[in-house]
């Protein structure tokens, strides 16, 4: 979606192709399936002045096409690794269907060797000759339009210089302030995908790891992140503690990775760590919720703001926030949620078993506690002496570190943060 429409944005004719007719019929009548800042307005202008079409039909969608784009999903397969059935059933289609040359990039993440054995097989089928290369995708949900508009740098794999000519000039306009543009081998493009997410994990399961041990010793993490952030060697970014990451990439990515090293008689360590840590990050909330309630848990309701697995995006694949909602309900709590975005998707696993509100404020109506369990925006500032009025129990466990412990405590709020010191008040106002 965020690829097809950003090209149509900047002049190219795009055809977007899906074998899901809902969504291809939604988008034709100029429904979005999924929530994404700023995509719903770019789709409508490019599709209103004829640049942005939408199919069904592979052979048809790409008869004009002088370069072919595969972003179909590559999730994680029962053994761990990429389940490529998508990339292989699109390949030959487009083999198949092949009546003039074309350039095939693949924009999934795929593990290293995909691209060659993808030239491969579409040389068996087509006709025409085919160029195979890699351009895997950085860009982050919840601000996907302002990342392909502005990368931090294009990568692409390829063969032979030309076909990494032609794509130069597909992105040119969007590497204008200088923005780097990287040639490689098809191999390195696909492992830097997986490298840079690997790294992007492995801060994230540092950093909560770093928070647990400053939770039992005393320190609060958020100063110490303070005191290392400083330190240009180290840097700010992606060092938020929380309830692990989720998502439809770092798990699939990380455990791809774990799989591949695997495959060549290697054991990635770091990775098996990072994932491991990960696992019991998510259950960080449960245990407090169940330390403080003790055995008085199942009588309780609870509030959850944040279901996403990321503010700004309605997509909870792998969100940490639903591992919290199961050990919930199994320990008997009634759960009210909220979420600006993500309240359909979760209706749609979850059905009546939990209550939805469309408010933030409507899910702390007799609720014994609040959880955060995502970061939105709207959170961070909200009416709190509201919030007491609404609470039966004014204890926050804030997932996210939101919340300045002082100043919710100092309201009267119990608090229980990610790697700091649970505040004096919660024994205060601990429910007996
Ligand atoms: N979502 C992200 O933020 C992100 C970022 C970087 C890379 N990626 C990578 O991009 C790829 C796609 O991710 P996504 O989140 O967009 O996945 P997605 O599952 O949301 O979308 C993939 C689409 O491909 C369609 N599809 C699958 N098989 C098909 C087939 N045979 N013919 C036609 N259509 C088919 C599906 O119907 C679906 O609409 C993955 O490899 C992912 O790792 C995603």
């Amino acid at each position: 979606m965020v690829q097809g429409t950003c090209l149509a944005e900047s002049g190219n004719d795009v055809v977007c192709i899906d074998k899901v007719v809902d969504k291809i019929e939604g988008l034709k009548r100029g429904r979005l399936p999924i929530y994404e800042p700023g995509l719903g307005e770019q789709v409508h202008r490019n599709q209103r002045d004829g640049r942005l079409k939408f199919t069904t039909d592979l052979a048809e969608g790409i008869a004009e096409a002088e370069i072919v784009f595969i972003a179909v999903g590559t999730p994680q397969a029962d053994d761990g690794g990429a389940d490529l059935s998508g990339v292989w059933a699109v390949g030959r289609q487009v083999a198949e269907s092949l009546s003039s040359p074309k350039i095939i990039v693949v924009k999934s993440t795929v593990p290293v060797g995909t691209n060659a054995e993808l030239a491969r097989r579409m040389a068996e089928v087509s006709k025409f000759p085919v160029d195979v290369a890699s351009n895997p995708e950085f860009l982050k949900e919840g601000a996907a339009i302002e990342d392909f508009n502005k990368p931090d740098r294009v990568v692409v794999g390829v063969r032979r210089p030309e076909v990494a000519d032609r794509l130069h000039a597909l992105y040119a306009p969007f590497l204008r302030t200088d923005r780097p543009f990287l040639v490689m081998s098809p191999e390195s493009a696909e492992m830097t995908k997986y490298v840079a997410n690997c790294l992007l994990a492995t801060k994230i399961s540092f950093i909560n790891e770093m928070a647990n041990l400053c939770e039992a010793y005393g320190a609060d993490v958020n100063e110490v992140r303070r005191g290392i952030g400083h330190d240009q060697r180290i840097g700010f970014h992606f060092l938020h503690p929380g309830v692990g990451y989720g998502g439809s990439c770092f798990p699939k990515d990380i455990r791809a990775v774990i799989h591949m090293a695997r495959s060549k008689g290697l054991q990635a360590r770091m990775m098996e760590s990072v994932d491991e840590v990960n696992e019991a990050q998510k259950d960080v909330l449960f245990r407090k919720i169940e330390a403080y309630f003790e055995r008085t848990l199942p009588e309780r309701t609870i509030a959850i703001w944040g279901l996403a697995f990321k503010p700004r995006t309605d997509d909870i694949r792998e969100a940490p926030a639903l591992v919290l909602i199961d050990t919930l309900l199994k320990a008997g709590v009634e759960l009210r949620v909220h979420d600006p975005e993500a309240l359909a998707n979760v209706r749609e696993i979850y059905g009546d078993r939990l209550t939805y509100c469309d408010r933030p404020y409507g899910a702390l109506e007799q609720a014994d506690a609040l959880v955060i369990a995502t970061e939105w925006n709207e959170f961070r500032n909200p009416d709190f002496e509201v919030m007491l009025r609404l609470l039966r129990h004014p204890v926050i466990f804030d997932g996210r570190n939101v919340f300045e412990p002082a100043r919710v405590t100092a309201l009267g709020f119990a608090y229980h943060g990610i790697g700091r010191a649970a505040t004096a008040v919660a024994s205060a106002t601990r429910p007996g």
